[in-house]
């Protein structure tokens, strides 16, 4: 479990590459999933990757994590801007947490620019579209390999 690395996608990114492609792109979720996975192998890492439309999924896949997960690195989506609940399973785990969005979200309306999740986040990528996934599983990886526990 300790070189496994969880990657969770919140909601409508199981449209990505149909939904609003000039924000978004037209690289799809299955796409995004073959690379984590391709880069977390040459990492040493497992990848387990899901995406949910359901807040309560996301939240029990986060205490799964709880279980060892050497790294975290979650798209919320729409809840990162309206869930305390996803905030608060976030500060139970002691991995490190990267938080990704594909679109610069400060950039876009107002609504977008707080984040529930930044401030229990080890850092946040945002504005990379989806190789922004890649850039935090490299960063997880090199917290691991130096040692860094936690956030
Ligand atoms: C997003 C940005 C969010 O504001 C939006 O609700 C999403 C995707 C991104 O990856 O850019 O669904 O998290």
């Amino acid at each position: 479990m300790a070189s496994t690395i969880y990657v969770l996608n919140g909601p409508n990114l199981n449209l990505l590459g149909k939904r609003q492609p000039e924000i978004y792109g037209r690289v799809t979720l299955a796409d995004v999933e073959a690379d984590c996975r391709r880069l977390g192998g040459e990492l040493g890492f497992d990848v387990v990757f899901h995406q949910s439309n359901a807040e309560f999924q996301i939240i029990d896949w986060i205490h799964e994590a709880r279980d060892g997960a050497a790294g975290l690195i979650i798209n919320p989506a729409a809840f990162t801007h309206t869930s305390i609940a996803i905030h608060d399973a976030l500060h139970t785990l002691e991995c490190p947490i990267i938080e990704v969005h594909i679109s610069n979200i400060h950039k876009r309306e107002a609504f977008r620019h707080h984040s529930h999740v930044s401030s229990v986040a080890t850092g946040t990528i945002v504005g990379c579209g989806t190789h922004g996934y890649l850039l935090a599983l490299r960063q997880i990886a090199h917290l691991v390999a130096s040692g860094t526990i936690g956030h």
